[in-house]
């Protein structure tokens, strides 16, 4: 179906913003807007056919400005922790703009979700499209950026990242939504299954330390399958110095995880060509209104990261996040909903 476009209100500065509606046959929408290239909603059916709109966000621009928790934002040049804010690529050290402590979060306190970008429609599909300059939070090269969100027929949202620099520089985006597939409330009855048998350590800063653990025998163990909250209360170390999950588990293949809403029956199945996902049970969320009057709240969704490992600079063996001057870098990540009985 055609992707409509409506005014989605304006930033402080008086800088219009724009909301694309990508919709299939069947009902699902998707509501990207061209702050952040973000994902500012997405609604599929429960297993009574009603509409629910899984992931957390705002309905009008300013407040996407004012808050933080990256809602639905692209993240990047890199996302989440590089450690000390720098790295040296080339024989040269480049030094980055510090938001956590003295690590690089997400991109820096001016990151791609706090960025306009230029937004269109292609055939059914809505691109997002910008050019970030060399130099901007740290990063060398003029990196242009593309990301294309498609909605299909068989409820499937697709995002793809496509970039170019004219130096050697890095690059890991990701998306940031918060997931709750009952539509609110808290998100640690939702069922998750993760296709991982390691995952980063973290030290006290949330930042990889290099080590991959296996998960057997820890509250890490999502292969199976289990509740989110089931063991987020143990006493383990990594958890309780997140206040939750906070972690990079290592993908085996394209099939990275399920998660499904224990009461609308609406399952998410996502895959991705990246090595890792990060699950953030929103540990750190701020207690607020979001939109059509629900609560955002800690432990109210789910984030399932797309990415390379974080602090990939600082770890030796992890797969590289350079993007090398002419290259071309392509990934995709695909969130596919079905409904379970
Ligand atoms: C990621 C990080 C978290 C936190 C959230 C957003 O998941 O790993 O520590 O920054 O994003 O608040």
């Amino acid at each position: 179906m055609p992707v409509t476009m409506h005014h989605f209100g304006a930033l402080r500065d008086g800088t219009a913003v724009t909301a694309a509606r990508l919709e299939n046959s069947s009902g699902a929408t998707a509501t990207v807007i061209d702050y952040g290239a973000t994902l500012q909603s997405l609604c599929v059916k429960d297993r009574g056919g009603r509409l629910v709109d899984v992931v957390l966000g705002y309905n009008d621009a300013l407040q996407y400005e004012s808050h933080g928790d990256y809602l639905g934002g692209t993240i990047g040049r890199v996302g989440n922790r590089i450690g000390g804010a720098r790295f040296s690529l080339g024989g040269r050290e480049y030094a980055l703009a510090k938001n956590d402590g003295e690590n690089h979060l997400h991109g820096g306190p001016m990151g791609f979700d706090r960025r306009m970008w230029s937004m269109c429609a292609e055939g059914d599909a809505v691109v997002c499209e910008r050019l970030s300059p060399d130099g901007e939070e740290g990063y060398p090269g003029n990196l242009r950026v593309r990301v294309t969100y498609t909605l299909t027929e068989d409820n499937t949202l697709r995002i793809a990242y496509d970039a170019d620099s004219d130096a050697d520089t890095l690059f890991n985006p990701t998306n940031h939504s918060y997931f709750n597939l009952n539509g609110g409330g808290s998100a640690e009855g939702h069922w998750l299954q993760i296709f991982a048998d390691r995952f980063c350590e973290n030290d006290a800063a949330t930042l990889p330390t290099g080590r991959l653990l296996p998960v057997e025998g820890t509250p890490f163990d999502f292969r199976a399958g289990k509740p989110v909250g089931a063991d987020i209360g143990a006493q383990d170390e990594q958890l309780t110095r997140a206040g939750g999950y906070d972690h990079n588990f290592c993908l085996a293949g394209l099939r990275a995880a399920v998660l499904r809403g224990d009461k609308s029956g609406i399952e998410m199945t996502t895959y991705t060509d990246m090595p890792g996902i990060q699950l953030y049970t929103a540990n750190f969320l701020s207690v607020r209104a979001g939109k059509g009057g629900s609560t955002m709240a800690p432990r109210g969704a789910v984030c399932l990261e797309t990415q390379l490992y974080p602090n990939a600079m600082n770890c030796y063996g992890f797969p590289s996040p350079v993007l090398r001057a002419g290259r071309h870098m392509h990934s995709e990540t695909v969130y596919a909903f079905a409904c379970a009985e």
